[in-house]
């Protein structure tokens, strides 16, 4: 079978098995956008089980969009109590004041996307499961599905890898029922196709599955390889003279290129070693204030370093001194560096 032709067997196998095995869970009694908004919202990040009870008591003590948009935010933050990321309620709660006021749910994907913490994936939810668009939503479960019946390599991380699914998926969605299309992707996500040991043996898709006639299930889908962080030692300089600390441009080459810095030797060098160095720059140290160990990260590399804060008797004209108010105004200097100004 070629891909097309896979795609397009995906809704007459998946719906009539969703209607068949469907988990019977609460807010699939009711296409009110406002119940189903609620429990995809409730449902990011969260588990189905930790989600049901939760859900129901929150309708209980918030029926309606206009409750929610008048109720005071504590009322709202205890009903959300224990279910984590907490922006989600807020979100919530100033999506439900925008709905409240224009007086009407956004009836399609693109108008729900512009409501505060509705994403693409939950406005194709919502808008296939209320409002039967022709809409894909696609999340984890879908790129793991789609990635092994096609034996698909490409990684699932991978932005383009998402978009062409999705740009696959929305041309086959049936323009009936897409809300069962959309939600038998999420059942058989987390009872059938799951991420580790599938059960392809009740797989409604077992017999136009790639992954499974290759034996390769378990090995799919697959995701960018993490690139290797590098280790890197830098001893920095928090060289004070006069109230004034000293920077200097970095070299135009590499991370955090032209850019201001402490001044930096590679390398982890000792107190002793460090005053050394700084004597060879010509401030004429005079003590230690401190020694200061941070980290840094960056996207290829990780800077381990330590920092000497030295008083000084010298402005060496190598250097520009800086006062902490053109440090705070003028220069641009990278949070690398400004972790060691905040002491
Ligand atoms: N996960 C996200 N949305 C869901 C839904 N509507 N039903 C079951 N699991 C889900």
């Amino acid at each position: 079978m070629r891909e097309k032709e896979i795609y397009t067997a995906l809704p007459a196998l998946l719906v009539p098995w969703y209607r068949e095995y469907k988990r019977d869970l609460p807010w699939r009694q009711s296409r009110d956008p406002y119940r189903v908004w609620l429990s995809e919202i409730m449902l990011q990040q969260t588990r189905v089980e930790a989600v049901r009870d939760r859900y129901l008591l929150f309708l209980e003590t918030l029926p309606t969009v206009k409750a929610l948009a008048e109720a005071p935010e504590e009322v709202l933050l205890k009903l959300w109590e224990g279910l984590g990321y907490y922006s989600r309620a807020r979100n919530l709660h100033k999506a439900a004041k925008a709905v409240a006021e224009s007086g009407e749910f956004p009836r399609s994907a693109a108008e729900l996307q512009k409501l505060p913490g509705v994403g693409e994936y939950t406005a194709g939810a919502i808008a296939s499961i209320c409002y039967g668009e022709q809409i894909a939503a696609v999340d984890g479960n879908v790129l793991r599905v789609v990635s092994r019946v096609l034996a698909s390599e490409a990684p699932i991380d991978d932005p383009a890898t998402k978009k062409k699914i999705t740009a696959s998926l929305t041309a086959v969605v049936p323009s009936e029922n897409s809300g069962d299309f959309t939600q038998s992707f999420m059942d058989l996500g987390s009872a059938v196709c799951t991420p580790r040991s599938p059960n392809c043996e009740v797989c409604p898709l077992a017999a136009i599955c790639r992954a499974k006639a290759r034996g390769v299930q378990e090995k799919l889908p697959k995701k960018s390889p993490k690139k290797e962080r590098r280790n890197e030692q830098k001893t920095l300089f928090l060289l004070e003279c006069d109230g004034a600390v000293a920077i200097c441009r970095r070299k135009e080459k590499g991370v955090l290129q032209g850019l201001w810095q402490l001044p930096c030797l590679d390398g982890a060098l000792d107190a002793e070693n460090a005053l050394a160095a700084a004597a060879d720059f010509g401030v004429r140290p005079t003590a230690i204030v401190r020694e200061l160990h941070r980290e840094h990260i960056f996207t290829h590399i990780r800077w381990d370093m330590v920092c000497y804060h030295l008083r000084c008797a010298l402005q060496d004209d190598r250097f520009v001194w800086a006062s902490p108010e053109a440090l705070e105004t003028r220069y641009a200097l990278p949070t690398a560096f400004r972790k060691f100004l905040e002491i």
